[in-house]
C-alpha cells in the first residue's frame, strides 16, 4: 500500500491516480490522522502531499508526533512534495525559509538520472514542472543528501535519511483490481452496519446512487430500504424505467412515492430557477423524512445509517479551492444534494464510492466528471447494473423543472416538453450518436410564435434542442449535428407533438452559456 498524507494540495488526487495506474494500491488520508490510523493501515511507502500553507504558520498541519521513528524503524519509505517535503525538512531539524522570490507556473529541473527516485524508469535529465511555492528548503536535516537539483540550487524532492529505493517494482501489489476493492468495501459496510441496524438511500435514477445502493445492497440485503421519489419532473416514463432496473435487474428493495401533487402545488408560479431549485430540494427533505419515520413505525426502530452515492468529485465540487472558479458547482450541489438532512434523523453516512473513490488512484485532479462516469461504470459493471443504465447522460437534480423556463405549472409544458425531448434523445439513440454525446435534452421555452400547420394559422409552442460534448460538465461545446438529422427530428417533433410549431437548436458554447438553460 501507498499511503498519501493529504495536506490539502489541488494535485493530491493525482498522485493517488498516478499509483493507482501502476497496479499499486493506495490510499489517501488526512495528513492530520493519528499514528494509529496511519500505522493500521501499514504502508510501504507514505507520501506527503503538498500544500497551501506554510510551516512557519501556527498550527500548520502536521503528521503525528512517532510518525518518523516509525517509518524508520519499519523501513517505509516517506517522500514529501513541496509542503509535504518543507515539513519533513523542519520536523528533522533542517530551515524552510520564506523564498525571496515565490515561484509559479513553468520551470525546468534537472533530474539526476541514477537516483533511485525513479527506479529503472526512463526519464530525461530535463522536465518541465509546473511550480507554486513560497517557501524553500534552505539547510537539509542532518543525514540527508540532494536527490535532484532545480534551478538556481532548489532542493526539489529529497529523501530524508530512510534509505532504499522508492521505485516502483518494490511497491506493486499483486492483484489489485477494482474487484478486491469492492469486495473490500463490502466487507467495510458489513461491519460498519453490523448485523441488526437498517439502512435507507435515496435513488435519484441516476449512476452514482444507483450503484451506491447496489453495493451496500450487496453487503446488508434487504435491511438496506430505498425510496424513489417522482416528484412530477421527471422524463417521459423515467419512472417506469428505472423503478424496472431497481426491481427486475438489481432486485433492490425500493419504495416508490409518486409526490407530483406535492411538489407542482409549491412550484406553481414560481419563475426563478434559485427558488425552483430551493422548494425541490426541500420537499425531498420532507418527503424522506416521513419515509424515515414510516420505517420507524414499521421496524420497530429507527434506521441508522443513510447511503449516499457521493463520489469524491462531488466533496471537491462542494468545498471549491478559492479562485477556482467552482462556485457554481457548489450551489449546484447544495440543492439536490439529501446531504441537508433534517438533524433530528440523526443518521450516520455511508458513502461508499466516495471512500472507494477517495483511496483510488482513478481520481482525478480535474475532476472531470466524464471519467467520473467511467469508473462508475466500470464498478457498476462489477455490480451487475444494465449497460443501458450505466451510459444514461446526466440528468439534473431538479429534472425538468430547469427546462421549462418559468413557472413549470404553466398548461400542459411539461407533458410537451416529455414527448420532444423523447423523440430527440430516441433519434440520437437511433442514429448512433448517444455515447458520443455528453448530455441532450429538449427545452420549453415560454413564448409562443406563429405558424401555419394543415393550411390553419398556428399560435404555438417554440421547442430548444440542446446536445453537447464535454470532458468535465464545467465547460462544453455545443454537438455539431448533421443537417439531415436535425431536418428528421425537427419534422417529427412538430408532426407529431401538439401545440408545437417551432424547433430551435441551441448553439452556444458553455462558456458563455451554460449546459441548462436555468
Ligand atoms: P450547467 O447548467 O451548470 O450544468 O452548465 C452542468 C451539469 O450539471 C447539471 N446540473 C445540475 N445537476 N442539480 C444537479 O444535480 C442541479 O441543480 C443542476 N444544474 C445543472 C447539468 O445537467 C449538467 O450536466
Amino acid at each position: 500500500l501507498v499511503l498519501i498524507l493529504d495536506y490539502g494540495s489541488q494535485y493530491t488526487h493525482l498522485i493517488t491516480r498516478r499509483i493507482r495506474s501502476l497496479s499499486v494500491f493506495s490510499l489517501c488520508i488526512s495528513g492530520t490522522s493519528s499514528l494509529k490510523s496511519i500505522t493500521d493501515l501499514n504502508p510501504k511507502v507514505v507520501i506527503l502531499s503538498g500544500g497551501p500553507h506554510s510551516v512557519h504558520t501556527p498550527d500548520s498541519p502536521s503528521f503525528p508526533a512517532g510518525f518518523v521513528e516509525w517509518a524508520e524503524a519499519n523501513g517505509v519509505f516517506v517522500l514529501g512534495v513541496c509542503y509535504g517535503l518543507q515539513l519533513i525538512v523542519q520536523r528533522l531539524g533542517g530551515e524552510v525559509r520564506v523564498g525571496e522570490k515565490q515561484e509559479y507556473g513553468r520551470s525546468e529541473i534537472e533530474v539526476a538520472i541514477n537516483s533511485g527516485l525513479f527506479g529503472s524508469k526512463k526519464v530525461g535529465d530535463k522536465q518541465v514542472v509546473w511550480m507554486s511555492h513560497g517557501d524553500e528548503v534552505a539547510k537539509l536535516p542532518d543525514g540527508s543528501r540532494p536527490w535532484r537539483g532545480a534551478s538556481r540550487d532548489r532542493w526539489l524532492q529529497l529523501k530524508v535519511r530512510l534509505g532504499g529505493s522508492m521505485g516502483c517494482n518494490t511497491t506493486r501489489s499483486a492483484g489489485w483490481s477494482m474487484e478486491n476493492v469492492l469486495d473490500e468495501e463490502i466487507k467495510v459496510i458489513k461491519s460498519t452496519v453490523g448485523t441488526e441496524d437498517h439502512v435507507i438511500c435515496a435513488l435519484s435514477g441516476g449512476v452514482d446512487s444507483t450503484v451506491a445502493a447496489t453495493l451496500v445492497h450487496k453487503a446488508i440485503g434487504d435491511r438496506l430500504h430505498c425510496i424513489f421519489v417522482d416528484n412530477g419532473l421527471l422524463r417521459y416514463k423515467e419512472k417506469e424505467r428505472v423503478m424496472e432496473t431497481f426491481e427486475r435487474d438489481l432486485h433492490l428493495p425500493v419504495t416508490c412515492v409518486d409526490a407530483t401533487d406535492q411538489f407542482l402545488s409549491e412550484l406553481k408560479g414560481v419563475v426563478d430557477p434559485e427558488k425552483k431549485r430551493k422548494i425541490i430540494g426541500k420537499e425531498f427533505i420532507s418527503i424522506f423524512d416521513a419515509f424515515a419515520h414510516d420505517l420507524e413505525q414499521k421496524l420497530g426502530r429507527k434506521p441508522s445509517y443513510l447511503v449516499q452515492g457521493t463520489l469524491y468529485p462531488d466533496v471537491i465540487e462542494s468545498c471549491p479551492p478559492p479562485g477556482s472558479g467552482r462556485t457554481h458547482s457548489h450551489t449546484i450541489k447544495s440543492h439536490h444534494n439529501v446531504g441537508g438532512l433534517p438533524k433530528d434523523m440523526k443518521l450516520k453516512l455511508i458513502e461508499p464510492l466516495k471512500l472507494l473513490f477517495k483511496g483510488m488512484s482513478v481520481l482525478i485532479i480535474d475532476l472531470s466528471i466524464f471519467s467520473r462516469r467511467i469508473k462508475v461504470r466500470q464498478l457498476g459493471r462489477i455490480l451487475d447494473v444494465p449497460q443501458g443504465f450505466l451510459k444514461r447522460h446526466p440528468f439534473p437534480g431538479p429534472g425538468l423543472a430547469v427546462r421549462v423556463l418559468g413557472d413549470v405549472t404553466t398548461g400542459n409544458a411539461l407533458d410537451v416538453l416529455r414527448q420532444v425531448d423523447e423523440i430527440f434523445i430516441q433519434s440520437i439513440k437511433d442514429a448512433g450518436l448517444y455515447d458520443e454525446i455528453w448530455q441532450a435534452f429538449a427545452v420549453f421555452l415560454p413564448v409562443r410564435s406563429v405558424g401555419v400547420q394543415g393550411d390553419q394559422r398556428t399560435h404555438s409552442h417554440v421547442v430548444a434542442l440542446r446536445a453537447v460534448t464535454s470532458q468535465d460538465g464545467m465547460t462544453a461545446d455545443w454537438y455539431y449535428f448533421e443537417h439531415k438529422f436535425l431536418d428528421d427530428v425537427s419534422r417529427k417533433i412538430c408532426n407529431s407533438v401538439r401545440g408545437v410549431n417551432r424547433v430551435v437548436l441551441d448553439i452556444t458554447s458553455k462558456p458563455p452559456s451554460t449546459i441548462e438553460w436555468e
